[in-house]
């Protein structure tokens, strides 16, 4: 999970991969550098540490060129430290290498190289690709990658240069993202269009296990064997403003207020007359979604909490046994099924290792795969049977926000057409449905219209050790949500947990210094959950509720309350999730944390 991009033409080398690396940041932020040819010579400049460190490096020490490659990366293997940043070189520093993605052989090639005498300067897996390349190096670079990627294992996605062959940039893909865009000026290469974007309008999506090589004017893309490969050319459809922060301070404020746009346009979407219109690349016929009879959803991290609300819903619409699964558990679990199973993989990214693997698992046993997925052409949208568009927009904030109420919408919308085909749900109940979510971006502005009130709760607790997190039902999911929301930013030790099962151990963390936010909106589990609360209180927690306006029950027994407006249950998942995004917002930002570069963190976990 780390960003790359490569660049060949008459712009300012060090600048445009620069201006890449930036929007390719959020895919890894521990360190970085780039390799441009220079006169003849390969120019490394790469520091540890902050992408702002190795654009000061380059304004002290610039570099010119045209021709040159850049990495930001989140480190797997070797500390984050100078020695383990790419490029990486070979020995004679002629050939230099970008990576993401990880070499599970790496050890074995190493013996076998060190063997023949290269020299590693670097801990990490990737190295061996360029003392790969080097070892071909007289046969050209192209058929030096050709060689050299026919000995690895695992996944990548790589571009290399070398100052024998100055005018190509060679990249190859294995079940690792990469596209390409070229005209008759320049050429480039990235993990994503973010790199590219201020830069190209068309874009060719690198198929999996193919080499491009790329110049001004031509790009040449070879499957593994070497046959000659033919990629369709996309429009680019987002904008530069799309990726930008705009008026905000940080991508995960901008992204938390875009939620009303994000709803309103999936509502008038999915809204077809009296009707649900689950998008054109559904790939699944009605047909055969009636016959599906059981569900398996699987997921990581916030798509996986999406996914546990997606159970309730698709369960009580649709009458559909549903399973969710964390995705690395499914992959290895060899899960029992049926023909008429149909699994479904959630994901933002559309590039998380752990659900492509599981979504691979359910193509192996010939399984139907349904997907939702925010990032078109993603390996999952490329990969499943079929899909809904998450229709989020780009989201850059590692903490997924507006992608997480996004996903709860369209499974929503999913459940009532399954249901509707099943003959569960009748027209009136579509009707109320409709009309709930119709409501709901309005309803999502006046939550939001809350955060200066929020942030005084944050002011109060920023300082907090511990947070505990409570919900039942639909909000069971809100509960496990806003503790992860609140741990990945403020690194504040949050656990989420279903409120009834606080008495099987987590009520002996509770006392007089434990803040508890308890999700309490009025729902078919109100009466339970304010059971829940009074339990807390009885031991000295200190409960933020959130509530229905005008709850003066949960209200009374509550240090603090946030209200939401009124609104059909099986939307106040999303109505209740956006002050717990706000709280871990301005509790990160209180205790000066950068909460678009969380510790540790990458937006896209491409690794296992
Ligand atoms: O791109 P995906 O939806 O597959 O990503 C899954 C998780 O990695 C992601 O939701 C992660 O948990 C976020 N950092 C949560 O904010």
């Amino acid at each position: 999970m780390c960003g790359i991009i490569g660049y060949v033409g008459g712009r300012d080398v060090p600048s445009v991969l620069l201006g890449g690396l930036w929007r390719l940041e959020y895919r890894g932020y521990d360190s970085s550098g780039i390799a441009v040819i220079s006169n003849s010579e390969l120019v490394v400049r790469k520091v540890p540490g902050k992408l702002s460190e190795l654009e000061e490096l380059i304004k002290r020490k610039h570099v010119s060129g045209t021709i040159g490659i850049g990495h930001t990366r989140w480190a797997t293997h070797g500390l984050p430290q100078e020695n383990n940043t790419h490029p990486l070189v070979d020995c004679n520093e002629e050939i230099a290498l970008v990576v993401n993605g990880i070499i599970e052989n790496y050890l074995a090639l190493k013996d076998e190289l060190e063997a023949k005498g290269h020299i590693f300067r670097s801990l990490t897996d990737s190295e061996v690709i360029v003392h790969l390349i080097e070892e071909n190096r007289s046969r050209g670079l192209a058929e030096a990658v050709k060689l050299a990627v026919k000995k690895l294992t695992g996944n990548f996605a790589f571009a290399v240069i070398s100052i024998n062959d100055r005018n190509k940039l060679v990249c190859a893909r294995h079940d690792a993202p990469l596209i390409c865009c070229y005209n008759s000026k320049e050429a480039a290469v990235a993990s994503d269009i973010s790199g590219v974007i201020s830069i190209f309008d068309e874009v060719i999506y690198i198929p999996n296990d193919s080499i491009v090589v790329l110049q001004k004017g031509k790009c040449i893309i070879t499957n593994f064997q070497g046959r000659t490969i033919k990629a369709p050319v996309h429009q680019v459809t987002i904008d530069v403003q799309d990726i930008d922060k705009g008026r905000f301070p940080h991508f995960m404020l901008k992204e938390i207020y875009e939620q009303p746009k994000v709803l309103h346009s999936i509502v008038s979407e999915r809204i077809a007359g009296d009707g649900i219109r689950l998008g054109s690349e559904l790939g699944i016929s009605d047909a055969e979604l009636k016959k599906v009879s059981r569900i398996v959803i699987q997921a990581c991290g916030t798509s996986w909490h999406a996914g546990l609300i997606g159970k309730y819903i698709i369960e009580k619409f649709a009458r559909i046994h549903t399973e969710v699964d964390i995705s690395s558990e499914f992959r290895y679990r060899d899960a029992v099924f049926d023909s008429d199973t149909l699994v479904m993989a959630i994901s933002q990214s559309g590039e998380t290792a752990d659900t492509i693997a599981g979504l691979r698992e359910a193509k192996v046993k010939f399984l139907k795969a349904l997907s939702l997925v925010n990032v078109l052409q993603s390996s999952i949208h490329r990969e499943s049977d079929g899909i809904i568009e998450i229709m989020a927009g780009p989201e850059i904030g590692v903490a997924s926000t507006k992608a997480y109420t996004a996903e709860i919408v369209n499974l929503h919308f999913l459940a009532l057409y399954l249901g509707l085909l099943r003959g569960f749900v009748s027209r009136a109940d579509l009707a109320e449905h409709l009309a709930a979510l119709e409501e709901l971006p309005g309803q999502v502005e006046q939550v939001i219209k809350l955060d200066s009130e929020i942030r005084e709760i944050a002011k109060i607790f920023c300082n907090s050790r511990d947070f505990l997190f409570l919900g039942r039902g639909l909000n069971y999911a809100t509960a496990l949500e806003g503790a992860l929301k609140l741990k990945e930013i403020s690194y504040i030790n949050a656990t989420g947990y279903a409120a009834g099962e606080m008495k099987h151990g987590p009520i002996a963390m509770i006392d007089n210094k434990m803040p508890i936010v308890c999700v309490n909106p009025r729902t078919s589990v109100y009466e339970k959950m304010l059971n829940n609360i009074q339990e807390a209180v009885a031991r000295k927690g200190i409960p933020i509720s959130i509530v229905t306006r005008g709850d003066r029950r949960t209200r009374g027994i509550s240090a603090y309350s946030v209200s939401i407006p009124e609104c059909h249950e099986c939307v106040s998942p999303v109505l209740s999730v956006i002050p717990l995004q706000l709280l871990a917002y301005h509790i990160a930002t209180l205790k000066g944390l950068d909460v678009d570069r969380p510790r540790n963190l990458a937006k896209s976990v491409t690794v296992e």
